[in-house]
């Protein structure tokens, strides 16, 4: 069976009526920032299933504006932490955190292949401009977006966090069963230690019933990250441009925009010469590069300060990009966040390239992780030295990379990014 087909039977097998799952096993919920890649991936073959996706998504809005990063439809034991722990208070089970809005960029995306869809675009319009809004309200520091939760970033255990988690005293967390470790091999996994800061901080947000003023001020986590900031920023200027278009009031988003991009420029950490994580806490630089570093042009910031630490981070691996310095102390090219290459943060670290006119990296990005799918099939993550698969198997999200844009040759990706 050829490549595309193969896709195309990864997210029909994952898709559960609605929604779809990031892979069978491992994640057997509906996870926010897939669901918006997933969306595009039906898209490139049938749309209307793309726009439920996002529909879906958006039906789990709490009514303060925030999207759970994980919507809990129906309860399955073999995922950990689940409903009963999260407490989340939406109109659906869910998590009690948000993860990067990418839905507007990925909406905007669509609308361009599917012309037809734009009666549910319009429709889903006002919610994403109040998740966007509550970011603006709740998680901002100087203008960078913050998260209160590793997961928050989408990288879940990236060394980024390290220094902010050491700060938590996870006493009292109290006794439980992972469900990762079952599912993958625990090398790959992040540790108990990290386990244990990741549920006392569910714990805590769970005890003020995720009341974001509250939280504010009794979370011992809260950390400046390039993640949210960039795709946030990415997706403010998304919005305008589809408000814009639908005759919709965008008055506030310019400024949501202007606030974003000096807040950017404070993850600047010239001695790493890269876009860094901020401690908010202790305001500290993190002092790590990793794939996130790289978003800047995805946020449509074409920043030359950035490119020779990616140029060499490339140069390090066979198989770009690494999600964290190869060259770093504590450098795993298996474990998760803390060194494997990622097609869905290469799809958008190229395609904000593409956009700024750095098309070489962004055609070099573009084919390694082609060479990966080809050589690999559609896993989570790959090992960046070796190209070999990881984590969880048969994965939605890098189907749908590959549908929409890894399988085109440069000229084509040009075309479609
Ligand atoms: C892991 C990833 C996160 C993703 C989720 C589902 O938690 O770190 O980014 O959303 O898996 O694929």
């Amino acid at each position: 069976m050829d490549l595309d087909e193969q896709a195309r039977q990864i997210l029909r097998k994952n898709d559960k009526g609605g929604y779809t799952l990031p892979t069978h096993g491992l994640y057997p919920y509906q996870w926010n920032w897939d669901s918006a890649f997933a969306a595009w991936g039906f898209t490139t073959f049938d749309p209307d299933r793309g726009w439920t996706e996002l529909e879906t998504l958006m039906s789990g809005q709490w009514d303060d504006g925030m999207v759970p990063h994980i919507l809990f439809h129906k309860v399955d034991p073999g995922y950990f932490p689940g409903p009963d722990v999260w407490q989340g208070r939406g109109p659906i089970p869910s998590s009690g955190i948000s993860q990067p809005p990418i839905a507007a960029s990925f909406m905007r995306k669509m609308l361009g292949m599917d012309p037809a869809g734009e009666p549910r675009a319009r429709a889903m319009w006002p919610q994403l401009k109040r998740w966007h809004a509550w970011f603006m309200a709740w998680r901002l520091d100087e203008g960078a977006v913050c998260i209160t939760h590793p997961w928050e970033a989408g990288r879940d255990n990236a060394p980024d966090w390290d220094a902010a988690m050491a700060g938590i005293d996870p006493t009292g967390v109290g006794e439980y069963t992972r469900r990762d470790t079952s599912h993958v091999d625990p090398a790959m996994r992040p540790t108990k230690y990290d386990y244990d800061r990741y549920i006392k901080l569910v714990q805590t947000g769970a005890s003020v019933n995720w009341d974001h003023a509250k939280l504010k001020e009794i979370n011992p986590f809260r950390v400046a990250d390039p993640t949210m900031t960039f795709t946030l920023l990415r997706a403010q200027r998304d919005l305008l441009a589809l408000g814009q278009k639908f005759g919709e009031d965008v008055s506030d988003i310019p400024d949501w925009i202007e606030t974003l991009e000096k807040g950017a420029e404070t993850l600047w950490n010239a001695e790493l010469g890269a876009y860094d994580s901020r401690d908010v806490l202790t305001g500290k630089f993190n002092g790590i590069f990793s794939n996130a570093s790289a978003l800047c042009w995805y946020a449509g910031i074409d920043d030359a300060r950035a490119m020779p630490a990616i140029e060499r981070v490339m140069d390090a691996v066979e198989y770009g990009m690494a999600s964290y310095d190869p060259a770093a102390e504590g450098f795993e090219p298996l474990r998760y966040w803390r060194g494997p290459t990622w097609p869905i943060m290469n799809y958008l670290v190229a395609t904000g390239m593409e956009e700024c006119g750095q098309t070489s990296m962004a055609d070099r990005i573009r084919s390694d992780t082609a060479r990966l799918m080809r050589l690999n099939g559609f896993s989570e993550y790959y090992d960046p030295h070796t190209g070999a698969p990881a984590g969880g198997a048969t994965f939605t999200w890098t189907a749908a990379v590959w549908l929409g844009w890894a399988r085109f040759d440069h000229e084509e990706a040009r075309g479609v990014a």
